[in-house]
C-alpha cells in the first residue's frame, strides 16, 4: 500500500476522550472511529488486524476439530423465552420489535440458537462428539462502555459449542479448548493466564478466564510467578490427545482475582506471588444440560435411551485482544505489533520522494518485496523525514526499510526493527534478504 493513497487519518494530537493507552493509540494511529457510545468503525488499518487476529483465532479453533458456521446476528425472542433468559438477561439485551410485531433481539451470546440449531439436526449418539463456533459480532448494552474496544456495545467475539454424550466427554472438549486458547493466545504473543472462574447458579462446574496482564485492565489478580515463567505448550500435548495431565499441570499454579484472593489459602511466599492487573481475553464454561434440558437437544444413546446432551461454551472477546494487545505491546512513540498480527510486515520510508534515485530504489523493493507476499506500507509521500518516522513508529511496523539520497550514494539502505530499535546499513540486497528469510 502507498501510503500516498492509503485512507489512514493519523491524529497528532492525542483525543482526550480516551483514558488508555491502547485507546488513544488506536484512534492516534487511524484503526478505529467511534460512531456511537461503544460503538466503532473499523478503518482500514485497524480492520487489517482485526482480520489478522480473527484468523489467528480461526486456525487455533479450525486445528482444535472445531466446525465453522454463522450465525446471525438477530435472533427471535421465542427461543431465550425457552431458555428462561428472555427476562434475566436485563437491560443489556438490546430488544427490537419488527414490522409483524415479532419480539427480536440482537444476539449477545448464542446458547440458545446453537442449540436449536443443534437439536433440529442431530438425533444419534452416532454424531457425537461435535464443536461449532463462529466469529460475529455481538451487542451487549453495557452501562458504562468504556475504554474503546474493550468494553464495547458492539463487539467481536469468537463463540465455540461442543456437544457430547456424557459428563467425561465433555471434560474432553473442554480441556481440548483450554489448549487452543493457550495456544491462540501464544500465537498472539500474550501471556494468557487461565483462572477458576464462577460457573453461576446453574453451571456445571468448570469455568476459566484467561487473563493477561496491563495495568490498565479492569480486574485485579495475583498469580504465582512461576506461570509467567513456564513455557506450559513446549511440551504440551497435541489436540485429541489425553490432556487429563497437561490440564492438571496448567491449572494447578495459583491464580486469582481480587475478590477471591485469600494470602491464608494461596501457600505462596511473597515474592513468588504476582499482584497486577489483567484483561480478561476469553472464558470458557461447562455448563452440562444447563440449556439442552430446557430446549431439548436430546439424542438416541447406544441403547435407543434419550440422553440430554452435555454442552460447553467458549468466548474470545477478538475485538477487544486489538487492545489487549497493544496495552501488552507499545512504547512512547507508539504501538508494537507482534509479527503475527502486524497490519504489514515492513514499512518502506523513501527519505525524499521525488528524487529519482530514491524512487527507483523504493519502488524496486516495494515490488520485490510485494513479489514474495510480504505486505509493505510505503511512505511515498512528500512529507518531512522526522514526520513520515514518527507516522511509521505509531502505527507500529514490526521492520522500518528507510531509503535517503546518503546512502543511496554509498548503495546502503537502513534496516530497523521497530521493537528493539536496533538498525543496520546493509546493501539494498541484503537487507531484502534478511527481510524475506
Ligand atoms: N463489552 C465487551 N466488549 C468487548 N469484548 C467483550 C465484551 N464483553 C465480553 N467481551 C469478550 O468476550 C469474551 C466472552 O464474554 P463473556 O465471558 O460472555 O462476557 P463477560 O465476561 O462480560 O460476562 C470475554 O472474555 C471478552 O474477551
Ligand atoms: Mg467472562
Amino acid at each position: 500500500m502507498r501510503m500516498s493513497a492509503f485512507f489512514l487519518p493519523t491524529l497528532k494530537e492525542t483525543p482526550n476522550e480516551a483514558q488508555i493507552v491502547s485507546h488513544r493509540l488506536m484512534l492516534r494511529a487511524g484503526m478505529i472511529r467511534q460512531t456511537s457510545a461503544g460503538i466503532y468503525a473499523w478503518l482500514p488499518l485497524g480492520l487489517k488486524v482485526l482480520r489478522r487476529i480473527e484468523r489467528i483465532v480461526r486456525e487455533e479453533q479450525d486445528a482444535a476439530g472445531a466446525q465453522e458456521l454463522l450465525m446471525p446476528t438477530i435472533q427471535p425472542a421465542e427461543l431465550w423465552k425457552q431458555s428462561g433468559r428472555y427476562d434475566d438477561y436485563g437491560k443489556e439485551m438490546l430488544r427490537i420489535v419488527d414490522r409483524h410485531d415479532r419480539e427480536m433481539l440482537y444476539g449477545p451470546t448464542n446458547e440458545e440458537m446453537i442449540t436449536d440449531i443443534f437439536r433440529n439436526a442431530v438425533k444419534s449418539y452416532r454424531d457425537l462428539p461435535k464443536s461449532l463456533y463462529h466469529i460475529q459480532w455481538k451487542f451487549r448494552d453495557e452501562i458504562r462502555p468504556r475504554f474503546g474496544v474493550m468494553r464495547g456495545r458492539e463487539f467481536l467475539m469468537k463463540d465455540a459449542y461442543s456437544f457430547d454424550l456424557d459428563p467425561a466427554a465433555a471434560r474432553r472438549s473442554y480441556q481440548n479448548m483450554f489448549l487452543a486458547y493457550l495456544r491462540t493466545f501464544a500465537r498472539l504473543g500474550l501471556k494468557a493466564i487461565p483462572m477458576q472462574a464462577d460457573t453461576g447458579p446453574i453451571g456445571g462446574d468448570l469455568s476459566h478466564e484467561f487473563i493477561i496482564l496491563a495495568e490498565t485492565g479492569e480486574s485485579g489478580v495475583f498469580c504465582d510467578r512461576r506461570w509467567l515463567d513456564l513455557d506450559v505448550l513446549r511440551d504440551a500435548p497435541v489436540y485429541g490427545d489425553d490432556l487429563e495431565p497437561f490440564f492438571t499441570q496448567a491449572t494447578g499454579i495459583y491464580a486469582a482475582t481480587d475478590e477471591k484472593h485469600d494470602p491464608a489459602t494461596s501457600p505462596l511466599p511473597a515474592d513468588q506471588l504476582v499482584s497486577a492487573r489483567g484483561i480478561e481475553v476469553g472464558h470458557i464454561f461447562y455448563f452440562g444440560t444447563k440449556y439442552s434440558k430446557p430446549l431439548g437437544a436430546v439424542v438416541a444413546g447406544a441403547n435407543g435411551e434419550p440422553v440430554t446432551v452435555e454442552m460447553g461454551s467458549y468466548g474470545i472477546g477478538v475485538s477487544r485482544l486489538v487492545g489487549a494487545v497493544i496495552e501488552a505491546s507499545h512504547d512512547d512513540a507508539g504501538i508494537i505489533w507482534p509479527d503475527s498480527v502486524a497490519p504489514y510486515q515492513v514499512g518502506l520510508v523513501n527519505l525524499k520522494s521525488g528524487d529519482a534515485g530514491t524512487d527507483a530504489l523504493c519502488v524496486d523493493l516495494y515490488h520485490k518485496l510485494q513479489a514474495q507476499g510480504t505486505e509493505v506500507l510505503y511512505d511515498d509521500r512528500d512529507e518531512r523525514p522526522g514526520a513520515k518516522f514518527a507516522d511509521m513508529d505509531l502505527i507500529g511496523v514490526p521492520w522500518q526499510l528507510v531509503v535517503g539520497p546518503r546512502g543511496l550514494k554509498s548503495g546502503v539502505v537502513e534496516l530497523k526493527r521497530r521493537g528493539t530499535a536496533e538498525k543496520h546499513e546493509l546493501s539494498p540486497e541484503s537487507a531484502l534478504a534478511r527481510l524475506l528469510a
